[in-house]
């Protein structure tokens, strides 16, 4: 029995053993995994504008340009490094708020009024929509003040991503939305696009880092694909829910779920 049941014995503990190690190995493997992707995501938004001001300075260099000739050389730097300064902001944005996600830290939340937030934001992106040759509106469906508790920036950062979105892949003469309603616990938010829409894998995919459906198109407006992996973690922050519902074509909504702040009466 000691024979055959000791080897047996020793060999079932090495399997278990491996079999464990293996299990616990894993999640440190995936985020080592997603670490280095991050990494090098990173590093290739950075080098394709610091590429891009390299190139222009080499040229004035080399055509031996007076400050006169180069106005145009200069905008393009202008315009690469704004780009670079916004990765960089992003970037941070994001760090910030994974840490206080990850190790359960408390941002600082007062008592927002949604209304007064909206009226703001539609005032300051009407320019944008008015250039951008899109009617961007309010629809209010409560009579009251809505609040919720939180951090004002983060969710005017939120709702600034969305509206930005809706109007920049929206069509000509299409219409935004920004739609509030409240339930008994919840405020409700949507913002409603009549643009190109998106269909059902992209759908599963434009809340990641760095993602754009059509690089060469965002990435020549300027955009980084992160604006979307801030509203998610902006709303993780605040113990909210996020939902998209689109069709090609015919245009997006992204709905947010926020909980709402009671009011005893
Ligand atoms: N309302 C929308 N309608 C159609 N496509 C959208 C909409 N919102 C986002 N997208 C698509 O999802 C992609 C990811 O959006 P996200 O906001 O993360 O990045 P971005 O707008 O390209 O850049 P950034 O916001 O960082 O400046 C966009 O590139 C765009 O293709
Ligand atoms: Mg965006």
């Amino acid at each position: 029995m000691l024979l055959l049941g000791l080897p047996l014995l020793i060999i079932l503990v090495i399997i278990a053993s491996w079999y464990l190690a293996e299990k616990a190995i894993q999640p440190v493997y995936k985020s080592y995994q997603e670490m280095q992707q991050f990494s090098s995501d990173v590093a290739h938004e950075l080098r394709t504008p610091l590429s891009a001001i390299k190139a222009t300075i080499d040229s004035v260099i080399l055509n031996n340009l007076t400050l006169q000739d180069s106005q145009e050389t200069l905008k393009i730097i202008h315009r690469q490094n704004e780009r670079l300064i916004n990765l960089v902001k992003d970037l941070l944005i994001l760090t910030r708020l994974d840490s206080v996600l990850e190790n359960n830290y408390q941002i600082s939340k007062t008592k927002i009024n949604l209304l007064d937030l909206i009226n703001d934001l539609v005032e300051e992106l009407s320019c944008l929509a008015l250039e951008n040759n899109v009617n961007l509106r309010q629809e209010i469906k409560t009579n009251n003040d809505i609040f919720i508790f939180g951090n004002e920036e983060q969710i005017y950062r939120l709702l600034t991503n969305l509206t930005i979105n809706a109007i920049e892949n929206n069509q000509k003469n299409g219409q935004v939305i920004i739609f509030l309603e409240t339930d008994k616990q919840e405020v409700i938010i949507k913002v409603i696009d009549t643009g190109i829409g998106i269909n059902n894998t992209e759908q599963k995919l434009i809340f990641n880092r760095f993602y754009r459906i059509n690089k060469a198109r965002n990435r020549d407006k300027g955009g980084s694909g992160l604006g979307l992996s801030i509203v998610r973690s902006i709303v993780l922050n605040h113990h909210g829910k996020i939902a998209v519902e689109s069709r090609e074509n015919e245009g997006s909504t992204f709905i947010i779920y926020l909980p709402k702040i009671i009011e005893k009466s």
